[in-house]
């Protein structure tokens, strides 16, 4: 006899590619060209979502390192609008924060008789965790930012978590890891991938392109993070992501998205009196041109947008002079920017 799939079973196998496939391309629309970083995420949801993750391990505990502004945090709040439809589903812990050792008592509570303990909130519960999660998904999302700064005690905190799914509190209560994914950030090694992107002659144009460059990068970091951290702290890293500094299309199509996002924003709040907006190339080259750099990515490309384009339009409004429907546009002389209206 042939074996039967149950209806249960069925569904599962006709849905699971599916679903994969749809969270790689939500999270694609919204962190754009990082794509590495995108690939070796969804394989650790995809376990989880199947019921095979490892037992009393977290889910995953990815490294993402690069330089500033490339998407590192992005990414991570892209996962949470995803699994939760909220980029603010996740705990994030600010390693340096606890630089110093009687800090780390913020993250656990103070143990019980000790000065401060019922003060003091530990930071990572259970209750936190679960706080985080949704009814679309059991998956606590967990940052540490910045572990290079973190105190040799927190440290430690962490390698119990990435090891063993636990912590410890002050209160000798446990918490649980094993529906938690973790990633770790770090700038370490950030200033050699800058350089290596931006060579001070025109030597390494002429090497093989991208392939040998990448590789660079990714050594780079791992071996900053190597000599600053323990072997067995490395060795409990499930996957290391290299962020790239973004190309100029990549900044293209983040600004795009920052200007539907104001564009959206105008049609919620303002109803009735709202317009629309629209920028012309020049306005685009000159927003790319102030608001991205090699030092610090696409971080200062919102606050562009905002301080030359979003502020100045607000003006307009509050002095009543942007007429209900009208087009308000961006444009750029001669290195300034200018703002023109069309009915
Ligand atoms: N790859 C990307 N896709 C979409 N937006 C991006 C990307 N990289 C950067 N941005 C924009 O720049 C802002 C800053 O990026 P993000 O906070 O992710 O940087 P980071 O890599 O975490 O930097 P840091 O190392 O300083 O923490 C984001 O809020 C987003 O608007
Ligand atoms: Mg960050």
């Amino acid at each position: 006899m042939r074996s039967q799939t149950t209806p249960a079973a069925r569904v599962k196998r006709s849905t699971m590619p599916e679903n994969a496939s749809g969270l790689a391309a939500q999270l694609r629309r919204l962190l754009i060209g990082q794509s590495e970083a995108i690939n070796t995420i969804v394989p650790f949801v995809q376990m989880h979502q199947a019921g095979l993750s490892p037992e009393g391990r977290p889910i995953g505990v990815v490294l993402l390192l690069g330089p500033t502004g490339t998407g590192k945090t992005r990414t991570v709040e892209a996962l949470a609008q995803v699994l939760h439809g909220s980029s603010k589903n996740l705990l994030k812990v600010d390693c340096g924060e606890f630089q110093m050792e009687h800090e780390v008592a913020k993250l656990i509570g103070a143990p019980p008789g000790y000065l401060g303990h019922r003060e003091t909130q530990p930071m990572l519960t259970q209750a936190k965790l679960a706080g985080v999660t949704s009814e679309e998904s059991d998956i606590s999302l967990v940052l540490f930012g910045e572990i290079e700064k973190a105190a040799a005690s927190m440290t430690r905190l962490l390698l119990g978590i990435l090891d063993k799914a636990t912590l410890r509190l002050g209160d000798n209560s446990t918490v649980n890891f094993e529906r938690s994914l973790i990633f770790l950030t770090s700038n370490l090694g950030a200033k050699s991938i800058q350089k290596i992107n931006t060579p001070d002659f025109g030597f390494e144009a002429m090497l093989p392109p991208k392939a040998v460059e990448e590789r660079k990068i990714q050594s780079a970091g791992l071996s900053a993070v190597r000599q600053k951290f323990p072997p067995e702290f490395v060795n409990r890293i499930d996957s290391v992501v290299t962020y790239k500094p973004l190309e100029r299309e990549a900044c293209e199509t983040i600004l795009e998205q920052i200007l539907s996002e104001f564009a959206r924003l105008i049609q919620s709040r303002l109803g009735l009196r709202a317009f629309k907006l629209s920028c012309t190339p020049a306005g685009r080259t000159l927003l790319l041109d102030t608001g991205v750099s090699s030092e610090f990515g696409a971080r200062e490309l919102k606050r562009t947008v905002q301080r030359n384009f979003i502020q100045p339009v607000a003006a307009l409004v509050a002095q009543e002079q942007v007429p209900p429907g009208s087009t308000v546009i961006l444009d750029a002389k001669g290195g300034e920017f200018t703002i023109f209206m069309r009915q």
